[in-house]
């Protein structure tokens, strides 16, 4: 049987690996998914069996805890929108975490405080140090994400967002007072942890607290722009954790699927940060995009807002070479993506050369654009990433901006004093007309202004996007 589950274990592995090369591409993403899944089922049916036999297994408890993972999780992951995924992965991530925080509580308690051991465990390094990890660890990431998720499900009242955002320094201060308490209770522990040793529970339950307040106080002052890569790197801690737990728990399954999650995630959050030309320590220790100036009005102190109609924009398009449509977050909302397309090859067969560009951060997930853009059959070599086009823009007769906000804002490249200064951009303002579309002159995700709305060769087309790209479309169909 030994052997049995070693096979099953090579394959499931196998299978995560191929699983994740699948989600590099848009084409393969969902067939990736399935592949890591079903990976994932025969790690678990290979644990079952490497575990039938334990004294102190109990069918009934696995088999709820299966049933109950079912239900919670399967309804919502079919009936979350798109828009609203980050809140989804936040969640889900946070109950791993909290699992393997569970899981390292649950050594702790049976082994009375690491003091005595089952036949199969042995009082070794791997155990103590893999259990107090997986404790200090899992608990941020439960507790950081369950932030994370009222933050992006925007449950949190704006003010008091911007209150914590504006503390940021007392948290930084009282996280370094709990990282000592969590680390030096941990060491305490490991320290004592030796046969017929006996340590109070209380001091486990000290570990996890700490971490845990420590997990709310690092994900309190963050706010806009930088939720996405703080999302990231608690699903990295997350893999970490699990890994931890694997060791201490001497599974390979989730050491293996810890690593995998753990360094893939730790991959994602450094490749955010570059995009977002933000450092990772600057990110969990500096904060912005909450507490910047509000959107001003149309006409407000940064000059006069230029309004356009959809006959303009499809008149200004059809003659135009070269269209770039940049997608951003009110695409999303407005779901215009098949609207989208069906203008685009109404262009194309005018003659007109259409572009998607897409900002590593548009939207609300890594890679939401190129996923919408793809249901709708847009055509992968149309969408372009944003190194590949940005040189393009000062070519283009119009670009026109769906729904997409902080990623076009010039101040990132321009004002030092921005609160997104150093994000790398698309260059939208280089090109010689800019129509954008959306409902109103409100700030996006980072909540500050956009000197792009207010540039002489802009002019904005109020309205949903759906509705709006639809009227484009009928005039269009009028030339
Ligand atoms: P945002 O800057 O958030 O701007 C989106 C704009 O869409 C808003 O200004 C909004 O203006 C408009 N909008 C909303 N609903 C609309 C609708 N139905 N029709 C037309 N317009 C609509 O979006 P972005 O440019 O895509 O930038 C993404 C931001 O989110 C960045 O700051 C990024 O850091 C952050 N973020 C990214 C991710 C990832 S990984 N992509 C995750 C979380 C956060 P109106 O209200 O005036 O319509």
């Amino acid at each position: 049987m030994t052997y049995l589950v070693n096979v099953l274990y090579i394959v499931a592995f196998a299978l995560f690996i191929l699983g994740l090369s699948g989600l590099t591409g848009p084409k393969t993403a969902v067939r990736g998914n399935w592949i890591a899944a079903t990976g994932m089922g025969i790690a678990v049916v290979a644990t079952l069996i490497a575990v039938r036999n334990t004294a102190a297994i109990n069918w009934i408890l696995i088999i709820a805890g299966l049933a109950i993972g079912v239900v919670l999780g399967v309804p919502p992951a079919k009936k979350t929108k798109m828009t609203a995924m980050p809140q989804l992965v936040a969640l889900f991530n946070g109950v791993g975490g909290g699992t393997v925080a569970l899981i390292a509580w649950a050594e702790f308690i049976e082994t009375d405080g690491f003091s005595h051991f089952r036949p199969d465990q042995q009082p070794t390094v791997a155990l103590v140090v893999g259990s107090l990890f997986a404790a200090i660890v899992g608990s941020v990431s439960f507790w950081g994400s369950l932030v994370a998720f009222l933050k992006l499900q925007e449950s949190i009242p704006k003010n008091v967002e911007k209150g914590l955002i504006r503390s940021a320094k007392l948290f930084q201060a009282a996280n370094i007072a709990l990282l000592i308490v969590a680390v030096g209770v941990a060491v305490y522990i490991g320290l004592n942890a030796a046969p017929g040793n006996e340590t109070s529970g209380w001091w486990i339950v000290a570990v996890l607290v700490a971490a845990g307040v420590m997990g709310l106080f690092v994900v309190f002052p963050i706010g806009g722009a930088d939720m996405p890569v703080v999302i990231s790197l608690l699903n990295a801690l997350t893999g970490l954790s699990a890994a931890a737990a694997g060791l201490a728990l001497n599974n390979t399954a989730m050491i293996v699927a810890g690593m995998i999650v753990g360094a893939s995630g730790s991959i994602l959050t450094n490749l955010m940060a570059v995009a977002m030309n933000r450092s990772i320590p600057a990110i969990v220790f500096g904060s912005f995009g909450g507490d910047s100036a509000a959107a001003a009005g149309p006409g407000g102190e940064q000059g006069t807002v230029k309004a356009t109609s959809a006959a303009d924009a499809a008149i200004q398009m059809a003659y135009a070479n070269q269209v770039i449509v940049v997608p951003g977050y009110g695409l999303a909302v407005a779901q215009a993506q098949h609207a989208v397309k069906e203008m685009g090859d109404m262009l194309e067969s005018k003659g007109v050369e259409v572009k998607y560009a897409i900002h590593p951060v548009a939207g609300r997930m890594p890679g939401h654009m190129n996923v919408l853009l793809a249901e709708a059959d847009v055509e992968y070599d149309a969408m372009k990433e944003m190194d590949d086009i940005n040189g393009e823009f000062n070519r283009t007769d119009v670009t026109l901006v769906i729904g997409a906000n902080d990623v076009t804002n010039p101040a990132a490249r321009n004002d030092p004093s921005s609160p997104i200064h150093g994000m790398p951009i698309l260059n939208v303002d280089q090109s010689k007309s800019v129509i954008v579309l959306k409902r109103s002159m409100s700030s996006g995700y980072a909540g500050i202004d956009n000197p792009l709305f207010f540039a002489g060769q802009t002019s904005m087309l109020f309205g949903d996007a759906k509705k709006s790209v639809t009227e484009v479309i009928e005039e269009l169909k009028a030339l």
